[in-house]
């Protein structure tokens, strides 16, 4: 079946379930006869290694890494996204420019800036936020945390996450529920837009 390309994007906090369910929703799409891929912020090329590096440092200029996620993903569209949406994917991206708009707007405290250098950003057909606490995302993330992985930092990147969501319309999902719950919203909502293209 085609699906005639279809973006969307799968967002939240560290913890929130973004690769799980990325990746079940890619596997259930294919299963259905829509192809799909999944892929993510910051990539595995050259610019998104440079971020996770950055990531483990202590002080880093809030300014010179939102520039580089914005670079990572400007190469991302490029290379990835909008090549898979002309060959007719559904391309499932965990992470993209609402992760820009949520955590730089908290480091840099300038909202305007983070837009305008992310204005190149294609809009998602669909950016589904996966809203959970930050106790709760962190108590679930068992690797060493990052610099964005402190529970204070966090509260404010869920916010902003929230109040981009009232302005923008995301499609909120609560995540603090068990990933067959959470899962079962998110196949309804893609269905929604996909009707006619999946079963
Ligand atoms: P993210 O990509 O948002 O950081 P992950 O998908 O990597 O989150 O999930 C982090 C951990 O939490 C994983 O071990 C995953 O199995 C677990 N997890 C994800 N969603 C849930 C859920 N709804 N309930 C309980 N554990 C979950
Ligand atoms: P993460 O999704 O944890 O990727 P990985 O598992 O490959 O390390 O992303 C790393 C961190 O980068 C995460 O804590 C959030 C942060 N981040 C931003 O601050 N802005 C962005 O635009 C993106 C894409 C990620």
């Amino acid at each position: 079946m085609e699906s005639g390309g279809f973006f969307i994007a799968i967002e939240g906090i560290d913890g929130s379930g973004k690769t799980t369910h990325s990746k079940k929703l890619v596997r259930w799409l294919n299963k259905h006869g829509v192809k799909s891929i999944y892929t993510k912020e910051p990539t595995n090329g050259d610019i998104g290694r440079i971020l996770r590096s950055l990531a483990r440092k202590k002080s880093v200029d809030p300014r010179v890494e939102a520039l580089l996620f914005a670079a990572d993903r400007l190469e991302h569209l490029n290379k990835v996204i909008q090549p898979y949406i002309k060959k007719e994917y559904v391309v499932i991206s965990d992470r993209y420019v609402y992760s820009s708009l949520a955590y730089q707007t908290v480091t840099t405290s300038d909202p305007e800036w983070v837009k305008e250098i992310n204005k190149f950003a294609l809009k998602p057909d669909l950016t589904i936020l996966l809203d959970l606490e930050p106790r709760i995302g962190l108590s679930r993330v068992k690797r060493n945390r990052t610099r964005f992985e402190e529970e204070s930092f966090l509260e404010k990147v869920r916010r902003e996450y929230l109040r981009l969501a009232e302005i923008d319309g995301l499609k909120i999902v609560d995540a603090s529920r068990s990933i067959g719950e959470v899962f079962q919203e998110i196949v309804r909502e893609v269905a929604k837009y996909l009707k006619n293209k999946v079963i």
